[in-house]
């Protein structure tokens, strides 16, 4: 008998969960993301799926039912450092569960239902977003991917083989049911919603270089400190953000050589920019890279700007969002875009029609540990996921 939403929630709990903060560090192909994986596959067992996996550390358990274009949900069980327990699990557990609330309706799909787990969607560990869903698309190619490290010096390749499973052929549509990261539902009263689409957005790595010295010695007008660099950039984009009405963090810096009394040598910050366009983006990240320069300039340091990732704008197809939104009891889910990248963007932007339902989340907060949704609004979110799938597996 499978287990229920809230029995399959308790159980992912523990995972991977931080005593200290309460956050999950579940970074792809470490012991709690392979404890994770090794739970969705008994899951699948459970069900009679067939278990299928590539390479690349994605996973699908296939209801073999019905022919033609295969429907699949699912997201993703790896989180940011120290994440919230809602980003990703949310919509596997719910794929799950809305397959069983399929069978207990007594629905039988047209077409064959895959849950799926796409590996390091956050990219908190190899630095790419959505690894496994570009490599299972071949948006991003294994010999691209295989050589990408880890903090420790671990590359992709060492931990997975990289063996192109084809888990994506024969997939005609896909639905990522998520947490919303943000405080629309709230605002509009409702416990899901659809997803019009997502963002532009990049991470940049930025490399400032100066000259290590004494912290004590040398005298402040003699320094070539790149920290200072840093801190200007950090400050303008922050500013450039704001007057432009989006988005730019710095949230990873690493000193070297990282001691209380030197001078550093080295600054590298990773800076996360996203904008309404992908014009508005190119302008934002331009203009903060240009006054990042001049101040380097001022400085006496270097500065070199690598673009890590940029994904496009994505527009999930409108006639199918409004149709998952149209004509539900108590009336029409809201259709509302969203700020942060998901696998369904990844599938979408390699044509295969995609769309997304989100959870109504109180507080806004994710990629944090108070990142929540209360089990009601999960409840819903099943059902909604249910009911989607029932129409599109028509
Ligand atoms: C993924 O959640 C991202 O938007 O960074
Ligand atoms: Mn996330
Ligand atoms: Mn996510």
């Amino acid at each position: 008998m499978p287990d229920d939403f809230e029995r399959m929630w308790s159980d992912l709990a523990p995972v991977g969960r931080s005593s200290r903060t309460g956050g999950y560090f579940r970074q792809p192909f470490t012991a709690a993301e392979e404890e994770l994986r090794a739970w969705f596959v008994e899951q699948c067992g459970a069900r009679g799926l067939r278990v299928e996996r590539d390479g690349f550390g994605n996973v699908v358990g296939w209801w073999d039912v019905g022919s033609g274009p295969a429907l699949l949900t699912g997201s993703h069980l790896d989180s940011v450092l120290d994440g919230g327990a809602y980003d990703g699990p949310l919509g596997v557990v719910s794929a799950l569960a809305a397959l069983d609330l399929m069978r207990a309706r007594g629905a039988v799909p047209a077409r064959p239902v895959g849950v799926s787990v796409f590996a390091e969607e956050e990219g908190s560990r190899f630095g790419l977003a959505c690894l496994g869903s570009r490599l299972a698309t071949g948006a991003t190619t294994w010999e691209q991917a295989r050589a990408l490290t880890d903090r420790d010096g671990v590359a992709l390749g060492d931990v997975t083989s990289g063996e192109d499973g084809r888990l994506l052929e024969g997939v005609g549509t896909y639905v990522e049911l998520h947490v919303e990261q943000g405080r629309d539902l709230v605002d509009r009263g409702a416990a899901v919603g659809v997803g019009s689409g997502i963002w532009p957005h990049g991470r940049y790595r930025l490399e400032f270089d100066g000259e290590a010295n004494h912290a004590g010695t040398t005298r402040m007008e003699d320094r070539v400190d790149p920290m200072l660099t840093y801190a200007f950039t950090a400050l303008a984009a922050n500013k450039q953000a704001r007057l432009a009405g989006q988005r730019a963090t710095f949230g990873r810096v690493a000193v070297e050589p990282n001691g209380t009394n030197a001078v550093p040598s080295r600054v590298t910050a990773w800076m996360d920019a996203r904008c309404e366009t992908e014009e508005g983006l190119a302008d934002l990240v331009a203009a903060i890279s240009g006054q990042a320069a001049e101040r380097a300039g001022r400085d006496g340091t270097t500065l070199v700007v690598t673009a890590e990732s940029v994904s496009p704008a994505v527009g999930f197809d409108p006639d199918l969002a409004a149709a998952l939104a149209a004509d539900h009891e108590g009336g029409d889910w809201p259709v509302i875009a969203t700020q942060a990248g998901h696998d369904a963007g990844i599938l979408a932007v390699a044509g295969i029609p995609s769309a997304m339902l989100f959870v109504r989340n109180p507080t806004g907060v994710s990629h944090s540990p108070a990142e929540h949704a209360e089990v009601a609004d999960c409840l819903v979110g099943v059902s909604a996921l249910a009911d989607t799938l029932e129409r599109l597996a028509r």
